[in-house]
């Protein structure tokens, strides 16, 4: 006996599959936004050392207070310039250079950084 109605081939594989491919490439970008440019390279050059936070509450620097990029209190100053220089050259010994960025690669780090300053002075 055959069912009442049948469905087709291009209905029960094709379409569900069509289904969980749109919810994928479509849903997920929804559901997780996507990272900036600046929070990539952050997360990728600079969260090692100072912390996805920037607090700089990281195993290599636990009691080192000048890696800390959140406490107002800056060695090299805390304006957008002077961080980009930081960030493009380095601090001897300290601090790698990241000569291969951009200048707007640099600036895209700057104001990712800054974000993190606001949110953590926020909470202080
Ligand atoms: C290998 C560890 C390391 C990495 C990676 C690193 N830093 Fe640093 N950074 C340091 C240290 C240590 C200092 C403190 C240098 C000093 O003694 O003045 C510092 C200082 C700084 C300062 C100056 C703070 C001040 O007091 O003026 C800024 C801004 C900064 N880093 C941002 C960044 C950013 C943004 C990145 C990623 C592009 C980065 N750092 C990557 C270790 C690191």
């Amino acid at each position: 006996m055959r069912p009442p109605f049948s469905l087709g081939f291009s209905a029960t594989i094709v379409l569900p599959l069509l289904g969980v491919v749109l919810l994928s490439t479509l849903g997920c970008s929804e559901l997780i936004p996507q990272r900036s440019e600046g929070e990539k390279l952050y997360r990728a050059r600079c969260a090692s050392c100072h912390g996805l936070d920037a607090r700089g509450n990281t195993p290599r620097y636990l009691s080192d207070h000048t890696v800390d990029l959140t406490d107002d209190d800056f060695t090299h100053g805390g304006g957008s310039e002077a961080m980009g220089l930081v960030i493009q050259y380095g601090v001897t010994g300290r601090m790698p250079a990241n000569e291969d960025l951009s200048p707007d690669q640099i600036k895209a780090i700057v104001k990712h950084l800054q974000g993190l300053i606001e949110d953590a002075q926020q909470f202080d």
